[in-house]
């Protein structure tokens, strides 16, 4: 019996050791991790939605991984936001026009979103750095334009048409800001 209690307190050691280990790494890394993304989102357009949309990211660890991550965000944004585009139910005419002309708007903007994540990626340091991330800037400030002129569309339009399509394509807008200010610090960083 004492044999017995004295394995089961061992065990019960064992555990809480190995619970605590466990619990200490998980913390530690992940604020690691996330310090990059918390710091750099504090100036960002939107901080919350920033820090929000981009902390579960395991793979950022450079200024220019959180860019690319920012703008993985913002095109898969957009990507919902066309889906949800196409499965409206249309009431007349106007709305219908609205919302084809805003399918092509945001397809026109993740066109460029995708243009600049590519560009990102094959960044070069030193000679042309200049010149890619001007690139950079304006095909996602482009994006951005497309979903104003989305938004534009939808002035004359009332009800719960008009409003679901604010609040998704205002969504994708504000990844969209945020991930420009993070291309704008690298640019002040490279
Ligand atoms: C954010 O802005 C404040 C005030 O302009 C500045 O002091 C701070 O360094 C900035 N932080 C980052 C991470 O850019
Ligand atoms: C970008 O997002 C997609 C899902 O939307 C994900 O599968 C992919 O791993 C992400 N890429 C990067 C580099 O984060």
């Amino acid at each position: 019996m004492f044999h017995f209690l004295l394995l089961l307190l061992l065990f019960i050691l064992q555990i809480s050791h190995f619970t605590s280990e466990k619990t200490t790494t998980i913390t530690s890394s992940s604020s690691t991790k996330n310090n990059l993304v918390y710091t750099s989102c504090t100036n960002a357009s939107y901080p919350k939605i920033c820090i929000r949309t981009l902390s579960s990211y395991s793979t950022i660890k450079t200024p220019k991984d959180l860019a690319k991550a920012s703008l993985n965000v913002s095109i898969s944004r957009a990507n919902k936001a066309s889906k949800f585009l196409k499965n409206l139910k249309v009431k007349s005419k106007r709305e219908k026009g609205a919302i084809v002309d805003c399918i092509e708007q945001i397809s026109d903007s993740i066109y460029d979103l995708r243009k600049a994540l590519f560009e990102l990626k094959h960044l070069h340091k030193g000679y042309g750095f200049k010149f890619q991330i001007n690139n950079l800037e304006t095909w996602v400030s482009g994006a951005l334009t497309y979903d104003d002129t989305c938004l534009d569309g939808f002035k004359e339009i009332d009800g719960n048409v008009r409003y679901d399509v604010k609040r998704k394509i205002s969504n994708v807008a504000k990844v969209t800001s945020n991930a420009l200010y993070l291309i704008n610090q690298l640019d002040r960083s490279g």
